[in-house]
């Protein structure tokens, strides 16, 4: 470019001899430098920032190239084509050299940009929690299957119940001994939190005539907190009413039961007991899952947990739900779903189910 221009001056010099040689030579020097410069100085860039100074200094409305241009019409008109060009290509080779940085940091500042907004694949997700049913939810569904499978359906009743559904009419009066064994939980005189689900016993047989099979989950509510006891558990109640069912009706229904919930190594066996609203009537034991029958904290060192209670309904009952007594016999039972998670998972306290502590809910 340089001896381009020079050779262009000589031949205006030639032609021309009213311009002073001054004028073109220091215009051709500042621009020299300008261009010497602006090199040096790009060369040595190492941002977008200092790129976009370099720009306004060397190509912005003040810089030398530009206003060099802006005056070219200042000029002897024989001198305007040879300066005009000489700015023309040096301001080229400025936007074109600025023009390449400036791609250049922008990649740099792109690939930095999607290194930030990465995302590594190979990181463990964050684990989304699903609920589910409850260990005593689940049991109760498991143990209606299996009654269901033997011809049972499944009734319901009140919580809250009065003082003649859950004592009186399940031969329980006023100042019966057995009352006191349940720690009830009065809401008035006569009304009461259900102290077992027998009383589903009594609605069941007032609404439907015999043949009756059926069970009744629930909750029921007794005033103790203890290793086997809180004061909300859960029952199912069991009732048959037919022609001609007798005790051994009521022991296969149990054993066939028990073995099924807790498999054919456990032992099963019938204590006689007393209830009110049974006679005969018996406690069933299933052998400890947790010491195997050697006696440990949880069965209390007998090797045995009581899981229900059962027996042939006393004929005093179908007094209350008119049914005709001569005709009609039949066996009840009652069990606690706690002790039955406990038996079949080797749980040792009870009290587990109703601390809602997810280490433990969640094992299930
Ligand atoms: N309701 C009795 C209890 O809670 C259990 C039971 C039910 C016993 C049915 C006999 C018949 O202890």
């Amino acid at each position: 470019m340089t001896l381009l221009l020079l050779q262009n001056l000589q031949k205006l010099q030639n032609s021309s001899k009213s311009q002073p040689d001054m004028e073109i030579n220091e215009i051709e020097e500042k621009l020299k430098s300008e261009i010497e410069s602006f090199r040096a100085e790009i060369s040595n860039t190492s941002s977008l920032d200092e790129l976009y100074r370099i720009r306004a200094k060397y190509a912005g409305a003040k810089s030398l190239v530009v206003t060099t241009l802006g005056n070219i019409g200042a000029l002897p008109k024989e001198l305007r084509p040879v300066a005009g060009k000489e700015a023309n290509e040096i301001k080229k080779e400025i936007e074109s050299a600025i023009s390449q940085k400036e791609k250049f940091f922008k990649n740099i500042q792109f690939d930095q940009e999607l290194r930030k907004e990465k995302t590594d694949l190979s990181l463990p997700g964050n684990a989304v929690q699903c609920g589910k049913k409850h260990i005593i939810s689940q049991v109760i569904e498991e143990i209606e299957d299996i009654f269901i499978g033997m011809g049972f359906e499944v009734a319901e009743g009140p919580e809250v119940e009065t003082d003649y559904y859950n004592f009186e009419a399940l031969n329980t009066p006023p100042d019966h001994p057995a009352r006191s064994l349940h720690d009830t939980f009065f809401i008035s005189d006569d009304t009461l939190l259900r102290t077992q689900t027998s009383p589903v016993q009594i609605r069941y047989m007032e609404k439907h005539q015999p043949p009756v099979y059926i069970i009744a989950p629930g909750k029921v509510y007794r005033k103790d907190y203890d290793i086997s006891h809180t004061p909300m558990f859960t029952q199912i109640e069991g009732l048959v009413v037919d022609k001609g069912i007798n005790f051994g009706n009521l022991k296969w229904t149990l054993e066939t039961f028990a073995h099924e919930v807790f498999g054919k190594e456990r032992a099963v066996r019938f204590r006689p007991h007393y209830f009110p609203f049974t006679e005969p009537s018996a406690e069933v034991d299933v052998s400890c899952a947790i010491c195997e029958g050697k006696g440990c904290r949880t069965c209390g060192g007998s090797g045995w947990l009581e899981i229900l209670g059962a027996g042939m309904v006393d004929p005093n009952l179908y007094k209350y739900v008119k049914y005709d007594a001569e005709n009609v016999n039949g066996f009840a039972f009652g069990m606690g779903i706690e002790r039955i998670c406990m038996l079949k998972y080797g749980i040792d306290d009870i009290r587990l189910f109703y601390e809602n502590d997810l280490r433990f809910i969640r094992q299930f």
